[in-house]
């Protein structure tokens, strides 16, 4: 269906939309936020947002990149703020483009604080976000009522770009299942503290990287052996990591065959 025949809201001059564009796979785009894609003056996008989707702005679009990969370079957040108020202020259509969720270890709400600070219109379009689509794509469920009435989203890097200070034992007892965002390398001081906290070292572990396009990969192992894999089998980023049974239903239901998708998008922006 043409997105002419959706009654969307006008995207009007002056305003910002802060998009989710979801993990990777194009496909994946909402129906608002391929309409932004569609009138935006302006894209302020991510390094997490692949080219073939920063490809459906039209040409005139003025794209600005911002936004770090990996704790590499990041332009500074309050400067990305005044960009999109300064942006917005001159009359465009601004979109803001984010991995995943906007609202999802994405910042997304400071930039929409900062939107409302400022008294400029803003829109909120959610996306799909890695931790719920990108693990789907690899075939685990993040609930299944034989495994989990419970999931927790955890980063694996706080602000200070060091493992956050959370009650571990109370993660590990309460939650059968953790996704984690962010934790590559934060991964082996997590598996110690949930193995310390009495989780099994056979629970399953799966890291899944560059989710939903066509460079997926996927390594399976266990949280007793997750360290070592992680350093031998050298997970690309990013990476969503799923601990917990959920990690089983893979062997039944790993439906996505990345080499024959059309998600031709792999990130390919460096670490
Ligand atoms: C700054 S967070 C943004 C999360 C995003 N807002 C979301 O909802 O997915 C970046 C982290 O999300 C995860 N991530 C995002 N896109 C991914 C992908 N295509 N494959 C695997 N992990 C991904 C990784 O853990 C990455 O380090």
């Amino acid at each position: 269906m043409p997105l002419s025949k959706l009654s969307l809201p006008p995207f009007a001059r002056g305003t910002v939309w802060l998009c989710g564009a979801g993990p990777g796979d194009p496909g994946l785009l909402t129906a608002l936020t391929m309409h932004a894609l569609a009138h935006a003056d302006a894209v302020v996008h991510d390094a997490l947002v692949g080219r073939a989707i920063l490809a459906l702005a039209p040409p005139r679009a003025r794209m600005i990149a911002a936004g770090k990969r990996g704790g590499g370079q990041s332009v500074a957040q309050d400067s990305i703020n005044e960009t999109l108020i300064r942006l917005a202020s001159e009359g465009l259509r601004v979109l803001r483009l984010k991995g995943g969720d906007p609202f999802v270890f994405g910042r997304g709400a400071e930039e929409a604080a900062a939107l409302a600070r400022a008294d400029i219109p803003f829109r909120v379009v959610p996306g799909v976000s890695a931790g719920i689509g990108g693990l789907a794509y690899a075939g685990i469920p993040v609930t299944h009522r034989d495994a989990n009435s419970l999931v927790a989203f955890v980063t694996g890097q706080g602000r200070d770009g060091a493992l956050p200070a959370l009650d571990w034992d109370a993660l590990a007892r309460a939650c059968p299942v953790i996704v984690l965002f962010m934790a590559t390398r934060t991964l082996p001081e997590i598996a110690v503290k949930l193995l310390a906290a009495g989780r099994a070292a056979s629970t399953p572990v799966a890291i899944v990287s560059n989710a939903t396009t066509a460079g997926q990969s996927v390594i399976e192992t266990t949280l007793g052996a997750a360290t070592l894999d992680l350093r031998r089998k050298q997970a690309k980023t990013p990476a969503i990591i799923a601990i917990g049974e959920v990690v089983r239903m893979r062997a039944l239901i790993d439906w996505y065959a990345p080499q024959i998708s059309n998600a031709t998008d792999a990130i390919a922006l460096g670490a």
